[in-house]
């Protein structure tokens, strides 16, 4: 299939919808600005736009805009506590913002149907912070309980997928047992596989190395790439691990204090000259605003 690109003139004005006509050539809308060729840049998949999110007195959120563009892997990092988690709840509709808005496809998740939503969120594969799975449920079984959802597989077919997911995080043979009987990483793996076991569109892994040893992490970083590199996933990934943002993003954004600090490539994160960023892409314990102190 032709691969569509949207005109960005096209989307303000809300007319994106128009995706059977197969745009690969500026519209006739943008014409007049055809020379900063806008149609045949990556759109933009996911867009927070000024999102405000409060939990009764604390201001988590203040003003949260971000472009994640399609088929990129945005990495966000922030101390612990400023709402990295918060965010990304917004875009699969568990939830709503106080104010702003956020686009997944150009669809505005906080307007959506409970339908329209259950359909969003199919496309889109969620590894929770803290892994999330069914105790009472063997392994198989809760990798396997989004596809049987879907109802579109065959049992061998389940079964086939279950196997071959369980495999690429390096878990085989994990199918009978419980959660409980399994290492803290070991569960986190399992919270992938599900997520990549529905093959989403979209991807968002909250904190999906934290615990786990280098060299899981390493192997969960490559996996995370080969996602984005062979099947296109435009995916979000959380983290603290300065290692595995570098190894993962195509571009890095640091929230903080309810806004983006900064958002760039890995080389100008790397190379920051905000000081607020540094001192977190550094691992520096405070920041000493004290002269000669
Ligand atoms: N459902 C909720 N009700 C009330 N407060 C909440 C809720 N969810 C999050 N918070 C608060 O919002 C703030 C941001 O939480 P969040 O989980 O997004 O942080 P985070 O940046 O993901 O931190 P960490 O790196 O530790 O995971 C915290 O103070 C948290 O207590
Ligand atoms: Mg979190």
């Amino acid at each position: 299939m032709t691969r569509v690109f949207f005109c960005p003139n096209l989307r303000q004005k809300s007319l994106t919808n128009i995706t059977s006509l197969m745009l690969i050539v500026p519209c006739l809308a943008c014409f007049s600005c055809f020379s900063c060729l806008p149609c045949f840049s990556p759109s933009v998949s996911i867009l927070f736009d000024n999102v405000h999110k409060a939990f009764g007195p604390k201001k988590v959120l203040q003003g949260f805009s971000l472009e994640v563009k399609e088929g990129e892997t945005m990495v966000i990092i922030g101390y612990s506590g400023t709402g990295k988690s918060v965010a990304i709840k917004h875009i699969v509709g568990l939830l709503l913002p106080d104010q702003g808005t956020v686009f997944v496809d150009d669809q505005e998740v906080p307007k959506l149907s409970r339908r329209d939503l259950y359909e969003l969120r199919a496309k889109i594969g969620y590894v929770f912070q803290f892994a999330a799975l069914f105790d009472s449920m063997n392994i198989a079984d809760n990798v396997a309980m989004g596809l049987r959802k879907r109802g579109n597989m065959s049992e061998a077919q389940i079964r086939d997928r279950v196997a071959e997911v369980l495999d690429l995080v390096d878990l085989p043979n994990v199918q009978d047992k419980f959660p409980a009987e399994l290492s803290g990483g070991m569960r986190k793996r399992v919270g992938l596989a599900r997520a990549i076991a529905l093959r989403p569109s979209y991807i968002l892994y909250d904190e999906p190395t934290t615990g786990l040893d280098p060299v899981t992490s390493a192997v969960i970083d490559q996996l995370m790439v080969r996602m984005r590199d062979r099947l296109g996933v435009t995916s979000i990934v959380i983290t603290h691990d300065m290692r595995s943002a570098f190894r993962v993003g195509t571009r890095i954004a640091m929230l903080y204090e309810g806004k983006v600090r900064q958002v760039g490539s890995v080389d100008e994160i790397r190379n920051s000259g905000d000081e607020i960023v540094r001192q977190f892409v550094e691992g520096r314990a405070e920041l000493d605003t004290t002269a000669g102190v």
